[in-house]
């Protein structure tokens, strides 16, 4: 690889690399949801509502090209505390050069008991969803509440989201529910809710 080739990829892998993005799209727009990354102003937000022990994991649930992770990584969250979950293998392996240091899982997240090594079921201080949860049934939704349920009980977990209302029927997931942030400085404009199982 000549060294200006190499120079390019090392900047695509920095900034996210919308274009590895873009064809995901292309490929498959239900899975992926969005056309490009999440903005720098809403990744800001959602890092900003992370709750987190210290020796607890931040969850992060369809990683894509890494927009969130970095917005997570530059909030403070050590790599080696920040724990991604990608289904799309070429995603996970950007993620994997992208990101040193953080653990990278290419897998399916409503098979997170088994995707997530044993060791962190219950250390999980916060999920973060970016899987377009709202295109999906009543029943996958359901799915998805119980795998987060299975490895971080009682911790919910939080969605963004580009609906104006609540991307989740949440009474009828048993859920609460609550608008935490919005950006305008979103392609569309965005919102951070957190859910937690009703009590
Ligand atoms: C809207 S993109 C969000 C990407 C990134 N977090 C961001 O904000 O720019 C949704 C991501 O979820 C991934 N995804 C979809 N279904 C998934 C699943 N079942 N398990 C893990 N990742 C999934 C997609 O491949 C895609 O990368």
């Amino acid at each position: 690889m000549s060294e200006a080739t190499a120079g390019e990829d090392a900047t695509r892998r920095r900034a996210g690399d919308p274009w590895l993005f873009f064809r995901r799209w292309l490929a498959n727009p239900l899975q992926m949801g969005s056309v490009a990354p999440s903005a720098p102003s809403l990744c800001r937000r959602i890092a900003a509502l992370v709750r987190r022990g210290p020796e607890e994991i931040v969850l992060e649930l369809g990683a894509g090209t890494g927009a969130v992770s970095r917005a997570l990584l530059a909030a403070g969250v050590p790599a080696e505390r920040l724990m991604v979950v990608e289904i799309v293998p070429a995603m996970a392996e950007h993620l994997r050069q992208a990101l040193p240091g953080v653990q990278v899982i290419c897998g399916d997240a409503f098979a997170l008991e088994q995707a997530l090594p044993r060791r962190w079921h219950g250390q999980v201080g916060t999920a973060i969803c970016g899987i377009p949860l709202v295109l999906l049934p009543l029943a996958r939704q359901r799915r998805f509440v119980e795998a987060v349920e299975a490895v971080a009980p009682g911790r919910g977990f939080l969605l963004y989201t580009y609906c104006v209302t609540s991307p989740l029927p949440h009474g009828r997931l048993g859920l609460d529910a609550r608008r935490e942030a919005w950006t305008p400085w979103n392609l569309p404009p965005a919102s951070v809710w957190r859910y937690q199982l009703r009590r």
